[in-house]
């Protein structure tokens, strides 16, 4: 999508997020690759900015300063087409929830990339028609949600604290059994992508995988 121009009715130009998918360029639409070339200025982590900014174009970095990123970009709108990089799809998890609350009814585009989760059952072929997505991600989904279903089916984002590991535990302790089917998927379309088939019984046995997706079938 080629940003538009400068709405003459307000102060700035659109804000577009963009999805650049589990990290592989392979996995990037070409509306997005055409999008971040034609960015101004690039919004991303350190990983996504070394990865897609070109030399001429300005950079602000995600770091853990939230507030000072928005204000970097409400800066940068006022002057040129700012591009946001956010891993997978900006609709799951991604800085797209901050800018809507901070830029409220201002333009704000996006364009969808392949999320981690989508990727995850697909290595595994398995549908994802029924399955529960939820984020473990700084965060943890409260007990109702994540108690034992028959037939459930749960896709999960992890981070290092809450990982292969911890997880299982948990679920263990809220009645799901040992035996539920397990797939560990880490580092999706890099190199060194990993995916472990286990159980939740035998997983609490394992070294911890963090940043990643836990697949569970009950
Ligand atoms: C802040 S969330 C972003 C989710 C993203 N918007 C999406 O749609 O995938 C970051 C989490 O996504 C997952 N993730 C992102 N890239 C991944 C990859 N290449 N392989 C496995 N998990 C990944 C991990 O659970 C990581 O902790």
């Amino acid at each position: 999508m080629e940003q538009k121009k400068k709405d003459s009715n307000r102060d700035a130009y659109p804000i577009l997020v963009v999805g650049i998918g589990p990290g592989s360029k392979d996995y990037v639409l070409p509306a997005a690759l055409r999008a971040i070339a034609s960015a101004d200025i690039l919004v991303g982590g350190r990983r996504a900015l070394a990865d897609y900014a070109r030399e001429e174009q300005e950079q602000i970095v995600i770091g853990a300063d939230i507030e000072a990123v928005l204000h970097g970009i409400d800066e940068a709108r006022q002057r040129a087409r700012v591009v946001v990089l956010v891993s997978g799809d900006p609709g799951y998890f991604s800085l797209l929830d901050a800018l809507k609350r901070r830029f409220l009814d201002e333009p704000i585009e996006v364009i969808p990339g392949i999320s981690s989760l989508q990727m995850a059952f697909s290595r595994l072929a398995i549908p994802w028609h029924e399955a529960k997505f939820l984020s473990f991600h700084g965060r943890t989904p409260s007990d109702a949600v994540l108690a034992y279903e028959e037939g459930a089916v749960l896709g999960l984002l992890t981070d290092a604290k809450q990982n292969s590991k911890t997880i299982p535990e948990k679920l263990l302790s809220l009645g799901w059994k040992r035996e539920a089917k397990l797939y560990i998927l880490s580092r999706l379309s890099y190199e060194d992508e990993s995916i472990i088939e286990t159980t939740l019984g035998e997983a609490v046995e394992l070294p911890a995988v963090s940043h990643g997706i836990l697949v569970v079938c009950a």
